[in-house]
């Protein structure tokens, strides 16, 4: 295991899937305390997740370094607390609100591709910087009615840099108290004083501008009876886990087409018949359009197989269990990694092969159904599920719809900080279709 730090702290999830390829579905890691597991079997995946959700929590050193930034949100809470807010926020994600999310992505989307079509031919642009600030202001009219559009680079910014402090307190947890002004510690407090100028300002404008019918999150939470800093804690939940996780998915879709632009013209071809020819006009994209973007849903999906944005899942379980025939005790901390469970030789043939046409298949629902897990899997799953499929399916095919994108360099490699990030700027060559 000590030889292993290094080789933890260089790329944690090489090390995940090694430890996996030679072990197999349970492994157990010679740490003295808590006893902890590598679940990798999707039958013991869906044990934990589901079946024991209610005697698992989100006790484990991932999710406290998550809070240092969120604090107690929905992502990080437990118990009756994170009942209570999933009650309280839980309408500003019903189905009726994703014609407003489509919208909303529709207008992004175009001032995106408008842009990218004043640019010369065969200019390089850094796709996953757009696609940062596209979601930034899908969130930020979806869900709290305020523009983010125009600090969107800052806000981008500071939620990586947070995000970045997250990642090393999870890898070496031993660190200077957070009021020592280390480079590190400071980092964070400039990353966090700038999302929590974010809240201020949503809240101000709400404040002056009244409550919106129907009530989006930001009135749910003021009229939810809570504490500022619990709204405080779930705007920064939402503003986190709502954008760089769309674009995450969205940057490895962009540049898995790049790749493979056979497919990329197949997109094209599909959101061209569906939303139109001309990528100059904004298309309606109502929700009977998204539904028929059936190709650009699975090479989203495809995209999140190979790249999971939420790469580690974790648990601490409160009972004792049974995972693959061994006893696990109570207390343990489970380690659940999406990026391997999507490569499971169980449910996915020829898994590191980029095939969006598996989706399309009905032979792989019952591996999308157990073996399928992006989003989390239980009472916990991701609350924006059919928010960032709308968003990402939407912009996916607007964008391909109006260019083609090819590599400019070599390809990004996956880092898997807090979401699966791309370890450079996903620079692409751009021509007008
Ligand atoms: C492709 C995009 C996304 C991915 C891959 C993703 C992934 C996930 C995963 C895996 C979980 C469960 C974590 C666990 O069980 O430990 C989760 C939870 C959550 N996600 Fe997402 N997410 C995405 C988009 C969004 C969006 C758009 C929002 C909000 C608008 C959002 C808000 C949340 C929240 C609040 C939770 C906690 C839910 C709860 O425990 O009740 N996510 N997400």
């Amino acid at each position: 295991m000590l030889r292993g730090m290094a080789a933890i702290r260089e790329d944690p999830l090489a090390f995940l899937a090694t430890q996996w390829r030679t072990h197999g579905d349970v492994v157990q890691f010679p740490i003295p305390s808590p006893p902890t597991y590598l679940i990798s079997h999707p039958d013991d995946v869906r044990q934990v997740l589901v079946g024991r959700a209610r005697t698992t929590s989100k006790d484990t050193l991932q999710y406290r370094a998550l809070s240092r930034v969120t604090g107690l949100g929905l992502l990080t809470a437990d118990g009756q607390h994170w009942r209570e807010h999933r009650r309280i926020v839980q309408p500003a994600f019903h189905p009726s609100t994703l014609g407003g999310v489509a919208a909303h992505t529709a207008d992004a989307a175009q001032r995106l591709v408008d842009d990218l079509l004043r640019q010369p031919d065969r200019a390089v642009v850094d796709m996953d910087a757009a696609v940062m600030s596209l979601a930034l202001e899908v969130v930020g009219e979806s869900l709290f009615g305020h523009a983010l559009g125009p600090v969107a680079d800052r806000l981008a910014e500071a939620t990586l840099t947070a995000l970045g402090e997250v990642v090393a307190v999870a890898r070496m947890p031993l660190r200077a108290p957070r009021w020592i002004p280390t480079p590190g510690n400071r980092r964070m407090a400039h990353a966090l004083a700038e999302l929590d100028a974010a809240v201020t300002a949503i809240l101000s404008a709400r404040a002056a501008c009244g409550p919106r019918t129907p009530p989006d999150l930001v009135d749910l939470l003021l009229a939810g009876g809570l504490s500022h800093q619990a709204v405080r804690d779930e705007i920064v939940t939402f503003l986190v886990a709502g954008h760089e996780t769309v674009a995450s998915a969205l940057t490895w879709a962009l540049v898995l087409l790049g790749a493979h632009p056979s497919v990329a013209d197949r997109v094209a071809a599909e959101a061209m018949d569906v939303l139109g020819p001309d990528p100059r006009t904004r298309p309606a994209a109502d929700l009977g359009a998204l539904a028929k973007l059936t190709l650009a849903r699975a090479v989203v999906d495809e995209a999140m197989r190979l790249h999971p944005p939420a790469w580690l899942i974790t648990r601490r379980t409160d009972s004792d269990l049974v995972l693959g025939a061994r006893p696990v005790p109570a207390g343990s901390l489970l380690i659940i990694s999406p990026w391997i469970v999507h490569r499971h030789p169980c449910a996915w043939p020829d898994p590191e092969r980029f095939d969006p046409d598996r989706f399309l298949d009905p032979g792989t629902a019952a591996a999308v159904r157990t073996a399928f897990l992006p989003f989390g899997a239980g009472p916990r799953m991701c609350i924006g599920r059919d928010f960032a499929y709308a968003e990402a399916v939407l912009a996916l095919a607007m964008v391909c719809r109006a260019v083609r994108l090819a590599p400019s360099g070599p390809p990004p490699r996956a880092l898997p900080l807090v979401t699966i990030r791309p370890d450079r700027p996903a620079l692409m060559r751009l021509t007008r279709r």
